[in-house]
């Protein structure tokens, strides 16, 4: 290999930046991604090997001077020498410009991962589809009442029309009204012992689905958080740092139980601005 191959092996590189960014907006394919990513850093690095080896200089060279006036023949190589560098430096700076073009499809390939971080989720992590007068549905979609659930029952609930969503799922367990310590501003958000919580964990987002009825803690299996329901879900055990967010509930007209209004705080795992628009409730 020689200088000769520096300008292709820079080519190599650029056309296997471009056909990265192709195949991404494409859909992606991960083993073309892996060969054309490959082929760029390998061509890239194969030029810049070749650049050093062959075109930058190695050794310094002295030249002896007796007479202080040129020769004609010394004239001559002079000039044919400059003639010489200036096609040089011309091959350079065509070789300079083809390295710029690699590195830039390379870097240009390298923003495209970005558009895997998935569409902005805006206002969506904090708020669920409880609003205020939402009835509480079971997943047949029929409604429930206060005393539907014995001391110790616990079912999954949804908010009416909003059923199999995640993030609206909630545990609605009865509890001994006398045992149940509410947080302070939270006193009217139980009815007659039934209280409800977000079903999705605040450690990395599992179903909380294990009732431990003696207790009255909820157990996530995922990796063991524990909460206490009679201490408005505080977490007593495990990774979890942060409450189950409880959901406020009232009767309505007809006797049913129903949300006062969404969840007060963003439901689930932490996230970078959780505590923007509202308050952790630790
Ligand atoms: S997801 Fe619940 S403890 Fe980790």
């Amino acid at each position: 290999m020689n200088e000769r191959f520096i300008a292709p092996a820079f080519i190599v590189s650029m056309l296997c930046g471009i056909g990265l960014m192709v195949t991404y907006a494409m859909g992606g394919d991960p083993q073309a991604e892996g060969l054309l990513l490959f082929g760029a850093f390998a061509g890239f690095g194969t030029a810049l090997t070749l650049w050093q080896k062959h075109l930058l200089p190695h050794n310094e060279d002295v030249q002896e001077r007796h007479h202080v006036e040129s020769t004609p023949e010394e004239q001559k190589e002079f000039l044919d020498t400059i003639d010489e560098g200036s096609h040089d430096i011309t091959r350079r700076k065509f070789l300079t410009k083809l390295g710029g073009g690699a590195i830039g499809a390379m870097g240009l390939a390298a923003l495209f991962p970005l558009k895997s971080l998935g569409p902005n989720p805006g206002d969506k992590l904090f708020h669920t589809d409880w609003h205020e007068g939402s009835r509480l549905t079971r997943e047949d979609g029929s409604y429930v009442r206060p005393t539907d659930l014995e001391e110790g029952g616990i079912i999954t609930v949804w908010p009416e029309g909003h059923s199999h969503e995640e993030q609206n799922a909630t545990l609605l367990i009865r509890v001994p009204v006398d045992q149940f310590q509410p947080k302070k501003g939270r006193e009217d958000w139980i009815v007659e012992g039934n209280v409800a919580y977000s079903k999705i964990c605040t450690h990395v987002g599992c179903p909380v689905a294990l009732y431990h009825e003696i207790k009255h803690e909820l157990l996530c299996p995922c990796h063991q958080s524990t909460f206490k329901v009679l201490e408005h879900g505080k977490p007593v055990f495990g990774p979890a740092a942060r409450s189950l967010p409880q959901l406020p509930l009232r009767l309505d007209s007809a006797g049913y139980l129903v949300a006062q209004s969404d969840y007060r705080e963003p439901i689930g795992p932490g996230f970078w601005n959780r505590g923007r628009k509202k308050g952790d409730e630790a």
